[in-house]
């Protein structure tokens, strides 16, 4: 699911993926955003995080994950023992879905070389896909967040761990707990020599 896709191929560094994309409007999105964005932190990060879409904050900003939700995001990557700038934080869209709707089908398919892309060139040793969308695209499933998370899923030879929105948790604190058992095993599997190592 990852493969690079020839296009994109000439693009041999995330700046470069960057500038060459920042301008797209394959979707509708492209024409309602305000800033593309297009990812952040280490482009060596061990961890790799992806959510659903820019949300307003991240729109006015073209950084991902600043508004509210950001800011939980930035309090989980903490209580792992990171801090943001040593993980890479992306979306499966680039811009942001009016009204904060979910991204259709259709923008979806047109974003994902773009993140694709970008998994390629940062190669992380564990994704952690953030809500429904993000588990459900990464691993091309339509299976509820609720069944996925909590588990590695391998997507070419990445494992893949699901685990609930922090939109999500801000508004079902409660479920807070199973979300941190999710990261333990990030922890773990971070911790665990590559078999090659
Ligand atoms: N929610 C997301 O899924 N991504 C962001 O960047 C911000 C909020």
């Amino acid at each position: 699911r990852f493969q690079t896709v020839p296009d994109l191929q000439p693009y041999g560094d995330l700046a470069s993926l960057h500038a060459a994309i920042q301008d797209c409007v394959k979707c509708p999105l492209g024409k309602t955003r305000t800033k593309f964005v297009f990812g952040a932190g280490d482009v060596h990060a061990k961890l790799m995080f992806v959510g659903e879409g820019p949300g307003r904050d991240e729109d006015l900003q073209g950084l991902p994950f600043v508004g509210r939700a950001g800011q939980l995001l930035t309090k989980i990557i903490e209580a792992i023992g990171m801090k943001r700038e040593d993980v890479y934080i992306a979306n499966i869209v680039k811009c942001r879905p009016p009204n904060n709707r979910p991204p259709e089908p259709e923008e979806v398919r047109e974003c994902w070389p773009h993140l694709s892309a970008q998994i390629n060139l940062i190669k992380p040793k564990v994704l952690c896909a953030l809500g429904s969308s993000a588990a459900r695209n990464l691993l091309g499933l339509e299976t509820p967040i609720s069944a996925l998370r909590g588990k590695f899923h391998y997507v070419d030879g990445i494992p893949v761990m699901p685990t609930y929105h922090p939109a999500f948790l801000l508004r079902n604190p409660n479920m807070k707990k199973p979300c941190w058992e999710d990261l333990k095993k990030v922890i773990a599997a971070l911790k665990k020599p590559a078999a090659s190592e």
